[in-house]
């Protein structure tokens, strides 16, 4: 017996990254979708609706905007913008509030939220927090929520948590202990997991699963990089003083707590058996060493 839904599900964020690769998979799944979006006429917009991806123009401060957008849809997904200032902490929480108000108001039957690890609790990262109060909000909503809880992004490796070529050797510094496994995920599999969700091709025990596709330390992923690159690779642990943002400070710290706490890893293969580990995230993306830097 199949339960699959094949209603149309709306997504908040979908000209972004996880958004974006949230829609992917529900394309790749032929289901329809209709995107949330603050202009329909903008580039990325656009795109989605070449894609056949019907678009909802909304603003987040009007509510009447964000229920008409999901009236009648089968299943809501959203995500909420990220904060780097604490004005930035309230208004990301004023939208995913907004957001659950609206899906409350058009009696939507599913609604998958993208949290973040480990905001099954408060955990004193500002724009963690944000996400946990969003997650309890939505649970005494009433409605039939399903959290989903990104670890570090893989892609962070691209950016800014990118290996360095120096003399000939892949360096990777970070400001986490080197005993220290980091849980990461790849936003394709983000989106993949979460569309099995609201396509109830999957369920997560307890209706909440922490997204993890591979938990390494510092010295195995600066290993994971020079395998790629054919070259010695070393890893530098830095102090936590180097980040300029006490957001970001707090966020390493939960990283090195989150390390401690059981991981889902097997939930996510479950729901998507070919989610990425590093090395296939690192193949997969065609990463490349970077150019060194003495220019050698
Ligand atoms: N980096 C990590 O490792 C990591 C790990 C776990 C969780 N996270 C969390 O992931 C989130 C960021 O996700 P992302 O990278 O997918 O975001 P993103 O690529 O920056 O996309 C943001 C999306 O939100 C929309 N948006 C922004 N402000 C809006 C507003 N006021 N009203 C309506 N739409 C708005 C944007 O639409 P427009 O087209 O209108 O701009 C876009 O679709 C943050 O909350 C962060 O804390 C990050």
């Amino acid at each position: 017996m199949s339960t699959q839904t094949t209603g149309t599900i709306a997504v908040f964020g979908a000209t972004g990254q996880q958004g974006g690769a949230v829609v992917d998979a529900l394309l790749d799944q032929k289901a329809r979708v209709r995107a949330l979006v603050r202009d329909p006429e903008s580039g990325r917009a656009q795109a989605l609706a070449a894609r056949g991806v019907e678009l909802a123009a909304v603003r987040a401060d009007d509510p009447a905007s964000l229920a008409a957008a999901l009236a009648t849809v089968a299943g809501f997904y959203f995500m909420t913008p990220e904060s780097n200032s604490l004005e930035e902490v309230q208004a990301e929480i004023r939208i995913g509030t907004a957001l659950v108000d609206a899906a409350v108001q058009a009696d939507v039957p599913h609604v998958v939220f993208n949290s973040v690890f480990g905001a099954e609790r408060e955990s004193g990262v500002p724009h963690h927090d944000s996400k946990h109060w969003i997650e309890e909000h939505l649970r005494k909503s009433g409605l039939r929520a399903t959290m989903v809880r990104p670890t570090a992004f893989m892609e962070n490796f691209t950016t800014v948590m990118a290996p360095s070529l120096e003399q000939g050797e892949i360096v990777l510094r970070l400001p986490l202990p080197e005993d220290v496994a980091l849980k990461m995920i790849s936003i394709r599999d983000i989106g993949r997991v979460a569309a099995a969700l609201l396509l109830a091709t999957a369920q997560a025990p307890g209706g909440a699963v922490e997204l993890v596709g591979d938990e390494l330390t510092g010295p195995e992923i600066a290993a994971a990089f020079g395998e790629r690159a054919g070259l010695p690779a070393r890893y530098e642990a830095l102090p936590l003083s180097v980040l300029p943002s006490e957001l970001d400070r707090a966020m390493f710290r939960q990283f090195a707590e989150a390390a401690e706490d059981p991981s889902d890893l097997a939930v996510v293969r479950s729901i998507e058996p070919a989610a990425l580990d590093l090395p296939e995230w690192i193949r997969a993306t065609g990463w490349t060493a970077p150019t060194d830097a003495a220019g050698a």
